[in-house]
């Protein structure tokens, strides 16, 4: 009897661990990702970025990312983000020119796809149009590691 108590116990124990296991992975149990938006969730965790960026409360010293797209997507209209450039033409010539061809890839586009290509290029140097920024680069990223991280940021409406 004390026996079958023991094993009970214990098997108990051992659904907890898994259940446990899965849910601070964040998988569906088969232990991989599979959108492209699950494997950006994932790298999120293994490249840090989740060490600087709360999503919806918690400790954050970069800006917290929930609700990022509305946020970002006012930030990048045509006007607002034009006018942004002109303030920093004037605040650092010598750094606005370095960076210029950048600002046209990004005003090149339009919606979606313009959140797009600013998000590959402040992994490749959040300076690039915040000159003051804190960011680290993260140029090493492959292309196929920034299109899963696009695919989560995209999520975060
Ligand atoms: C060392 C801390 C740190 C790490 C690590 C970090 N960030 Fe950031 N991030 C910041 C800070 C600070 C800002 C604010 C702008 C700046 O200072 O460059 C920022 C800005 C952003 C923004 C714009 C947010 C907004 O509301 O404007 C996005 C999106 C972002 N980071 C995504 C990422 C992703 C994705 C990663 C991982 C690949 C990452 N960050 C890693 C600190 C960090």
């Amino acid at each position: 009897m004390r026996f079958s108590l023991l094993v009970t116990f214990f098997g108990i124990g051992a659904v907890l661990m898994a259940v446990a296991v899965v849910f601070m992975y964040g998988t569906d149990g088969s232990g991989e990702p599979r959108t492209p938006a699950e494997h950006g969730r994932r790298l999120f965790r293994l490249q840090g970025c989740a060490s600087c960026h709360a999503i919806g409360g918690g400790i954050s010293r970069g800006p917290d990312l929930a609700g990022l797209i509305p946020r970002l997507s006012a930030r990048l209209t045509d006007t607002a983000y034009r006018s942004h450039l002109d303030s920093l033409r004037v605040a650092r010539p010598d750094a606005h020119a370095f960076f210029a061809p950048r600002y046209e890839r990004v005003l090149g586009t339009q919606g979606e796809e313009r959140i797009k290509v600013w998000f590959a290029e402040h992994l490749r140097n959040p300076r690039f149009d915040h000159f003051t920024g804190l960011m680290p680069d993260y140029d090493h990223l492959t292309e196929e590691q920034v299109d899963r991280l696009t695919a989560f940021i995209l999520t975060l409406k």
